[in-house]
């Protein structure tokens, strides 16, 4: 949990970011305009968003978001307007998509204003492509709150499952799975972004090593030596990294 100063510094960061995230080049050019359109806005308070999106105030009630939030009456924002910008303009028109408000699903710079490590980490030589506007936080994450695991804002089923919305060929079944996947993709992969190719943690033999601390096992003879001709999971080696119907230790 975060304390006051740090809360109270990244509404700010907030406040002052949102202007100048106005003329940014990332920013998409419907989201643009209404963000043109908000610097006239006057923030109103999450009790009036309630009245027509009820839904969502439930939902983001549930929130970590909501729970690190400290109210500061200096400061304007606060609830769904730290997101979703000020909303005077949006409540005055009657509500309406595209009118007067911001939609982190098309812009993610909002989120950037207190994520500030999060850009970086999209701008790696690997990463999934959402400065390229190709897909959203929200692909990933539920903002609102439902449905999460504390700390990641994934499903809460499991945090595979929101990989498998795009990604289904590693669901499996495999007849041999790799028990690896079930600490999650995120045991191998840096999914924001990574410097390694395919956004692995690591990108040679220290990534299976961090699991595998006990090869070479006697039984399987000497590995030390095989680690010169490349990675784990290259040709000829473990290439089922994700699991396998064909082999049991994995190799194709
Ligand atoms: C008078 C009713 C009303 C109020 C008050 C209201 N909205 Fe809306 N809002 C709507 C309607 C209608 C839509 C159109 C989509 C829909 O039907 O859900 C909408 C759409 C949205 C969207 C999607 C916009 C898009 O371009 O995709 C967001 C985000 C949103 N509202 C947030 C808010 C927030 C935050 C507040 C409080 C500051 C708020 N709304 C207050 C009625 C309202
Ligand atoms: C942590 C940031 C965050 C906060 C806080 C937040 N939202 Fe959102 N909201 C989002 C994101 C991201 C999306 C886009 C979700 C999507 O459709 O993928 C969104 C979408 C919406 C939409 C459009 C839904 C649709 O189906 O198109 C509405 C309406 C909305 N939010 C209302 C609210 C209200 C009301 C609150 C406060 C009770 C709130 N939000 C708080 C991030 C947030
Ligand atoms: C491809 C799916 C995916 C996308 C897209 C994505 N995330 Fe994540 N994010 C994850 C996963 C999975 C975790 C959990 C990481 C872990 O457990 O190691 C996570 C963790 C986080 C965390 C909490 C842990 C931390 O590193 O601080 C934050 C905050 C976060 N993401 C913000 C964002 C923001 C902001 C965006 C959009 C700019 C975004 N994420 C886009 C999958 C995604
Ligand atoms: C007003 C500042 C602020 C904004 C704007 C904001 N966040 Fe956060 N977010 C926080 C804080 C504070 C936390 C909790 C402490 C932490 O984990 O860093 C958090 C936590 C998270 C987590 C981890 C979830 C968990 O349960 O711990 C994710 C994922 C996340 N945010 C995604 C987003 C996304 C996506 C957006 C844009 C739609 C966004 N945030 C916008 C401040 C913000
Ligand atoms: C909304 C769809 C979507 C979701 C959800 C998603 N991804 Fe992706 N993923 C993509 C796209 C698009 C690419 C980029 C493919 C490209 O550049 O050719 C990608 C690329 C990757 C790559 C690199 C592939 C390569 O060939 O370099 C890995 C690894 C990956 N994703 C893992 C994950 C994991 C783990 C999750 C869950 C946390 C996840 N993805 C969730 C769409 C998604
Ligand atoms: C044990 C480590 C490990 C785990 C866990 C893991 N991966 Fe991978 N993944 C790899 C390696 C290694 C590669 C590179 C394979 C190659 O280059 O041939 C890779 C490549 C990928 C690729 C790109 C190439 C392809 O095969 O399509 C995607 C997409 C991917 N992984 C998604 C996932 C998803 C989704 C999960 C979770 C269900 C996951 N990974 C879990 C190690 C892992
Ligand atoms: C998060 C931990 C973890 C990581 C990282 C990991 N593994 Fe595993 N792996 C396991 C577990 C647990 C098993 C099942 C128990 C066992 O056989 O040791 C397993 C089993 C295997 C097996 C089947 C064992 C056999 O009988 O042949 C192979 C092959 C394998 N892993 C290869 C790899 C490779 C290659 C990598 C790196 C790309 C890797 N593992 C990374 C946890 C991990």
């Amino acid at each position: 949990m975060i304390g006051k100063t740090k809360a109270l510094v990244m509404v700010l960061a907030l406040v002052f970011g949102f202007y100048w995230a106005g003329g940014v080049p990332t920013v998409r050019a419907d989201q643009a305009r209404v963000n043109a359109l908000l610097k006239k806005a006057k923030y109103v308070g999450m009790d009036v968003c309630a009245q027509c999106h009820d839904k969502e105030y439930k939902e983001y009630k549930l929130s970590t978001h909501y729970r690190a939030f400290i109210k500061d009456d200096t400061i304007g924002a606060e609830g769904c307007e730290t997101c979703h910008g000020p909303g005077s303009i949006h409540v005055d028109a009657g509500g309406g998509v595209g009118v007067g408000i911001i939609n982190p699903k098309k812009d993610p710079e909002i989120c950037f204003t207190c994520h500030t490590d999060k850009r970086m980490q999209f701008r790696l030589p690997y990463h999934h492509p959402v400065l390229e506007g190709k897909m959203s936080c929200s692909d990933c994450h539920d903002p609102h709150g439902i449905d999460v695991r504390p700390w990641t804002a994934t499903s809460e089923q499991d945090t595979n499952e929101v990989c498998f919305k795009c990604h289904a060929d590693k669901r499996g079944p495999f007849i041999w799975e790799h028990d690896a996947l079930k600490d999650g993709c995120t045991s191998c992969h840096q999914v924001h972004g990574s410097v390694n190719d395919k956004m692995l943690i690591a990108r040679d033999a220290n990534l299976c090593l961090r699991c595998h601390a006990t090869v070479p096992d006697p039984t399987l003879g000497n590995h030390t030596g095989r680690w010169a001709e490349g990675t784990c999971w290259s040709a000829g080696c473990h290439q089922a990294v994700h699991g396998s119907n064909f082999s049991k230790h994995l190799r194709y």
